[in-house]
């Protein structure tokens, strides 16, 4: 790990019952937001006074269930999930911290759910950390989801180095990385987002939905 993440990581005061389950879900080689990504969510959660999320990659429920806490009582999260034991999983997770009324885990395929999701400007975020080869197909109808001035998260976008060329693709990872390349294209020439691209961790997307006004 670069030396100044392993630094800024070690200065993090987690909750000891979110550190717990981070712990818990290492263990088990789920894999879950990095701390100082989860952090800086945190964080940004709090300047643009974020309450309703959509989140594309549950997991085990270990990111919802720290946005609830960075958001407090009014937190309103609908996340997806593919696979079905870590559906049952989370929301278990999300119960045992008494969330259920806060989160919606939905079971499916998150291409499909977001296609029947209706509406315009729902969610006051959306946080993209599923299927990295479907992205950019998701596009779409995350704008459409999101409120105007809404942000729009996307991790891991610079795939360890393979996305900008960096470092050599091995060939099973070239569908993920030509993907990734082509999301990275999409959301920085979007006439309807701004973006910001964050060499931090494994890179992070920041998007705002502009407004008409
Ligand atoms: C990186 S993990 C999510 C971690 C979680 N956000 C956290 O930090 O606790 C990505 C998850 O996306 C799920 N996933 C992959 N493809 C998916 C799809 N097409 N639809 C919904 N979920 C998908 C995987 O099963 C996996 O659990």
């Amino acid at each position: 790990m670069d030396r100044n993440i392993e630094y800024i990581r070690s200065l993090i005061k987690e909750n000891p019952d979110t550190l717990k389950l981070r712990k818990q879900e290492e263990e088990n080689y789920i894999p879950i937001i990095r701390p100082e990504v989860m952090q800086f969510i945190s964080v940004m959660i709090k300047i643009a006074d974020i309450k309703k999320i959509l989140e594309i990659g549950t997991a085990e429920g270990y990111s919802s269930i720290c946005f609830c806490r960075a958001i407090g009582k009014d937190a309103d999260i609908t996340t997806i999930e593919s696979e079905e034991q870590r559906v049952n999983t989370a929301r278990k997770n999300i119960e045992s911290f008494n969330l259920d009324k806060n989160v919606t885990v939905i079971h499916d395929d998150a291409v499909k759910a977001l296609s029947y999701m209706t509406g315009h400007n729902v969610f006051d975020m959306i946080f993209l950390d599923g299927p990295k080869t479907h992205y950019l197909e998701m596009l779409p109808d995350c704008i459409r989801l999101l409120k105007e001035g809404g942000i729009l998260l996307a991790d891991n976008v610079l795939y360890f180095g393979m996305t900008s060329g960096e470092k050599e693709i091995p060939k099973k990872k070239r569908t993920s990385a030509y993907h990734l390349r082509d999301f990275l294209e999409a959301v920085s020439s979007s006439y309807e987002l701004d973006t910001s691209i964050i060499n931090f961790e494994d890179g992070l997307v920041i998007s705002v939905k502009k407004g008409t006004k």
